[in-house]
């Protein structure tokens, strides 16, 4: 249990570096999504990386978005999903691809293809273009012209990884539909609170023990932190939740891989 967090970033930085290496051959984006969804399927079915305590789920109005890795060009942006039963989003696009692994939990994916020509703005029709249950050992593939609305059904926590081709904060051109048969497009406009996996207090305690490298930054109200020694890849962020996301983006794209934040 003591290296979970140093045996997760070795796990992700190493699918990653798949990832990046399969996009570099620029294949056509299904065959790119096939290859990326093994990828993440072989990183999903670590469920000993992903423990339940270290992603809290979201609520209705505030997602439990954890990011794993993003690069500095805000390609390649990996999430953590963590959601209860009862969570629904509208229909909605990416404007990049997703891909969308099951570690536990089941999230219902409806996925529909647009179908007008984009001449009217801030209008569109869409038609059903398949569904799936996302259950552990199944991905879901989307390309970056899908729309998707997602349902978290069953009983239990769902917690997915969600891996889009560029930050899902950057991503400016991203509707909305009400219907999922179109109608009027609307931005998506909402701040998403994306934020870094946790440590449970208790389990804190346990990693001070084992004998791993790590740093831990006190974090400022305005998000800033002292820099990091040089070398450090797993740090640990203590502060208020709000300002733990600032500094965790900033220290990710620093070149800092391995990030939590205290509970508290
Ligand atoms: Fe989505």
């Amino acid at each position: 249990m003591t290296a979970i967090w140093v045996e997760r970033a070795r796990a992700v930085a190493d699918a990653m570096a798949r990832v990046r290496d399969a996009e570099s051959w620029h294949p056509p984006e299904p065959e790119l999504l096939d290859t990326v969804g093994k990828i993440l399927l072989r990183l999903a079915a670590r469920t000993d990386l992903f423990p339940a305590g270290h992603f809290p789920p979201g609520t209705a109005l505030d997602g439990g978005m954890y990011r794993l890795s993003e690069d500095p060009d805000l390609r390649f942006a990996l999430y953590v999903s963590s959601e209860m039963p009862g969570f629904k989003s509208k229909v909605h696009d990416h404007t990049t691809w997703a891909v969308i692994a099951g570690i536990q939990g089941c999230e219902h994916n409806d996925i529909y293809a647009r179908t007008d020509d984009g001449s009217k703005a801030g209008w569109g029709t869409l038609q059903p273009d398949g569904g799936m249950d996302v259950t552990a050992g199944k991905v879901c593939r989307l390309g970056h012209r899908a729309f998707h609305a997602i349902a978290i059904t069953g009983t239990g926590q769902a917690i997915h990884l969600h891996l889009y081709g560029r930050s899902l904060e950057h991503l400016p051109e991203r509707v909305y539909c009400e219907s999922p048969s179109g109608g009027a497009l609307r931005p998506i406009t909402s701040d998403l609170a994306i934020t870094a996996p946790m440590i449970p207090a208790d389990e804190f305690a346990i990693f001070k023990r084992s004998g791993v490298s790590f740093e831990v930054l006190k974090v400022a109200a305005d998000g800033s932190t002292a820099k990091p020694r040089s070398g450090a890849d797993t740090v640990i962020l203590d502060g208020a939740e709000g300002p733990c996301r600032i500094a965790a983006l900033r220290l990710m794209h620093a070149g800092v891989r391995n990030l939590s934040i205290l509970a508290s």
